[in-house]
């Protein structure tokens, strides 16, 4: 029998459910610990010292939990403070960025990618570096025409833009991912990105993928819309079949319990349950408040 892996998650609030889902949907015999920071909701405008002290403090109760894989579930957390923190902590912490950007290179017709992202993420330039470096390490573009076009030095593949959308996070936290008042900022926040006739959208906060009918409906079809979430689920398997591979000689012990997927949130516990519940498919059980000390 497979030992049950607990993955250890955290997100500023209801986002890293999109990850979350993706996780729990492609790995069975996983189980999850989720941290959504409610009280500390939006990370996009956080300083780097603070997203650094938030990831040590929910990193740490996420090992007190029984983590053995974290995923920064968080794009804000990923494009900033994830370095220093891999340096602080001994366990894999699989972020976003890298994901993401790979995929965007995959996706690309044109080699125009566009980032819709939190300030921090924005302000950070990870992903405009992240895409270079998926080129350097050979990633190439699905779509042969391209790929030879930009071998031979004729077209590039690149960020050509990226936009900051504060907004979004709060009117997903508010249950709001699907209203008028969505769509209406989405027009604004998405204008300069059809302007930059991007041909691709790497969705750079994980809250975002909760707004897709309304992106869609902005964009039209013609954009290919990334979710990061999509890689990150490969990385999470890697990371297990290593650790399969490491403790395969280690006899595993029952589950004491069949619980799936456990919640802990910083604010409000019967908001996130609710807003949760309208985002996911099945409902949200129990979720639990645990502090930091603030
Ligand atoms: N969902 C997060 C991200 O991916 C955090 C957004 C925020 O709290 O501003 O960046």
């Amino acid at each position: 029998m497979k030992k049950q892996r607990i993955i250890g998650m955290f997100d500023s609030g209801v986002g890293g459910l999109t990850v979350m889902k993706e996780i729990l949907d492609q790995i069975e015999d996983v189980r999850i610990v989720y941290v959504g920071d409610t009280a500390r909701v939006p990370y996009g405008n956080r300083t780097l010292e603070e997203l650094i002290r938030f990831g040590e403090e929910i990193i740490t109760f996420l090992i007190s939990q029984g983590a053995e894989i974290i995923v920064a579930a968080c794009n804000t957390s990923s494009a900033t403070a994830l370095p220093v923190l891999k340096d602080r902590f001994d366990i894999p912490l699989i972020g976003m960025i890298e994901p993401g950007a790979r995929l965007a290179v995959k996706h690309t017709k044109e080699g125009r990618i566009g980032l819709i992202a939190t300030e921090a993420t924005v302000r950070s330039k990870t992903y405009a570096s992240a895409v270079s470096k998926a080129l350097a390490k050979g990633v190439l573009p699905q779509e042969q025409r391209l790929s030879a076009a930009w071998k031979q030095g004729e077209q590039p593949i690149a960020l050509a833009k990226a936009q900051a959308c504060p907004l979004f996070v709060p009117l997903v936290e508010a249950g709001l991912a699907n209203s008028a008042e969505a769509r209406g900022i989405a027009r604004t926040y998405l204008e300069p990105l059809v302007q930059a006739e991007v041909d691709t959208l790497i969705l750079g906060c994980t809250h975002y993928p909760f707004l897709t009918p309304v992106l869609r409906e902005v964009l039209g079809d013609g954009v290919v819309l990334v979710d990061p979430a999509l890689a990150v689920v490969e990385e999470v398997r890697e990371l297990l079949s290593r650790l399969e591979a490491r403790d395969e000689a280690v006899p595993v012990p029952e589950p004491a319990s069949s619980w799936r997927v456990r919640y802990f949130v910083s604010g409000d516990p019967g908001l996130f349950r609710q807003v949760g519940n309208t985002l996911l498919s099945e409902p949200i059980g129990e979720v639990h408040k645990v502090s930091w000390g603030e």
